[in-house]
């Protein structure tokens, strides 16, 4: 279990003073002059050899992901752009970043700028986080009054900080669909390549960082990369914010060290599972878009990125959805797949067209109105959605309904059979089996 001396959100439960001085006496704002001043191979080293894996889903390593913008700035400025759209379902862990501990971010944004050399950094805000716009746009003023940040601040890296309100589309958190809409058009994904690091935010060099990923940079600067490494297991090391959500005793956000296993992060966080481990059915263990374990796989598991991967799920955002064995999984992907379908920017026909195919379908499966040769043509449609659209909000519809097919076919199944046994008899004739 993390210590408390290990924690770098001293303040996510918002028990103290998110206000520039207290943030100071947790440590903030703390040697930032002397870590800008190492310049930005450093800082890109020092996070490389944390082993620091972006936080917001998809795991790729933070560093490494700065060194791609350019190493020199030519006539096009560079941008960072924090995300903090945070609108994958389940996921709450964002938010208490920026109502609680938003000096920590300001001051990551800052360092992580320098590491890419941009003076100016945009925040792109999840529309419906009002309080937290409030208490991020309270942080930044206090920074600007303190000279900490701005034009010839204290810290010697002119820096200028932006706060932009999104209008609460999940989509705008897709990286490329977050810049045009910044840009103030519709919030679509665009082609990659080019990729953000050479033509991003008006079409100049531009980093996409999640809030979590940002926030922690200056703690293991200052810290040491080695400190921060040495939690977790290789290549999925750190400490990690989990939002454990569903049929636990006790739901709760928890910054924990990565490769806890399932057990440990419920037993010691959440006073376990409703009714006991054996009540225990499913888990969706990285927010809505990753395919759920069954009990017997996960219960062991380490939640990190390699291992949950390896279940051919993820990590995601590590939004833990736990299932109790009350639970209906198949209505409970249905009403998944409406969100994927209401979600879907429209821009590609497999996503446009397949997210709402397979939400009725899914629908009349939950109430059983199905063949069973219904089920292999809905996995087979999933298949031809993945992987063949412009952004990942395709996969992220498809992966949760393979997940059900995969572990819960016989529930399908058997919900089918339930639904035709009292109609076997329709006008006279026994409706054929398959
Ligand atoms: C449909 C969709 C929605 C996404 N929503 C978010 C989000 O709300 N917040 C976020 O940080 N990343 C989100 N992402 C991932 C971003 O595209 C991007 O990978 C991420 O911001 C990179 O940050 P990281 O490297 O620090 O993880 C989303 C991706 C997709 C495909
Ligand atoms: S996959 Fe869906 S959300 Fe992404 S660009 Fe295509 S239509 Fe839009």
């Amino acid at each position: 279990m993390l210590s408390d001396k290990d924690r770098i959100f001293t303040n996510l439960y918002g028990r103290h003073d998110p206000g520039l001085e207290a943030a100071k006496q947790r440590g903030a704002w703390h040697l930032t002059r002397e870590m800008l001043a190492q310049g930005p191979d450093w800082i890109c080293d020092q996070i490389k050899a944390s082993g620091l894996r972006g936080r917001g889903g998809a795991g790729f390593p933070t560093g490494l992901k700065w060194t791609f913008m350019p190493k020199e700035v030519g006539e096009r400025p560079h941008y960072l752009v924090v995300n903090a759209d945070e609108s994958e379902p389940g996921t709450c862990k964002d938010r208490e970043i920026l109502r609680h501990d938003p000096h920590l971010l300001i001051e990551g944004c800052m360092v992580a700028s320098r590491a890419m050399r941009a003076h100016k950094c945009y925040v792109y805000l999840r529309g419906e986080y009002i309080a937290e716009r409030h208490a991020l746009e309270k942080a930044v003023k206090e920074a600007y009054e303190a000279k900490l940040i701005g034009e010839n601040n204290v810290n010697g890296w002119d820096f200028d900080l932006y706060v932009h309100h999104g209008a609460g589309a999940y989509i705008c958190g897709e990286e490329t669909a977050l810049l045009e809409s910044l840009e103030g058009k519709k919030g679509q994904p665009r082609l990659k390549p080019p990729f953000p690091a050479n033509a991003g935010l008006y079409g100049c060099p531009t980093t996409v960082n999640n809030v979590e990923s940002i926030a922690v940079a200056p703690t293991i600067l200052r810290r040491g990369a080695e400190w921060f490494a040495g939690f977790g297991a290789p290549n999925n090391t750190g400490t990690k914010l989990f939002c454990i959500s569903g049929h636990v005793n006790k739901p709760c956000n928890v910054e924990e060290e990565m490769s806890l296993t399932f057990r440990e992060l419920i037993d010691t966080h959440c006073g376990g599972i409703r009714g006991g481990w054996d009540n225990l059915k499913a888990v969706i263990p990285g927010g809505s878009s990753v395919r759920m374990v069954p009990a017997e796989q996960i219960i062991d598991c380490k939640m990190d990125f390699d291992s949950l991967r390896d279940l051919q799920s993820g990590l995601g955002t590590a939004a833990v959805i736990v299932m109790d064995k009350s639970t209906d999984l198949i209505k409970a992907i249905a009403r998944i797949s409406y969100f994927y379908k209401h979600e879907s920017c429209g821009q590609c026909t497999p996503c446009r067209e397949g997210t709402g195919w397979m939400w009725r379908v899914v629908e009349r499966m939950a109430r059983g109105e199905a063949e069973h040769s219904d089920i292999d043509m809905l996995l087979d449609v999933t298949k031809q959605i993945e992987g063949h659209t412009i952004c990942a909000l395709g996969d992220a519809a498809a992966w949760p309904i393979q997940g059900l097919i995969k572990h819960f076919r016989h529930e399908i199944e058997e919900r089918i059979d339930q639904y035709r046994a009292p109609r076997a008899l329709v006008q006279g004739h026994v409706v054929a089996a398959e």
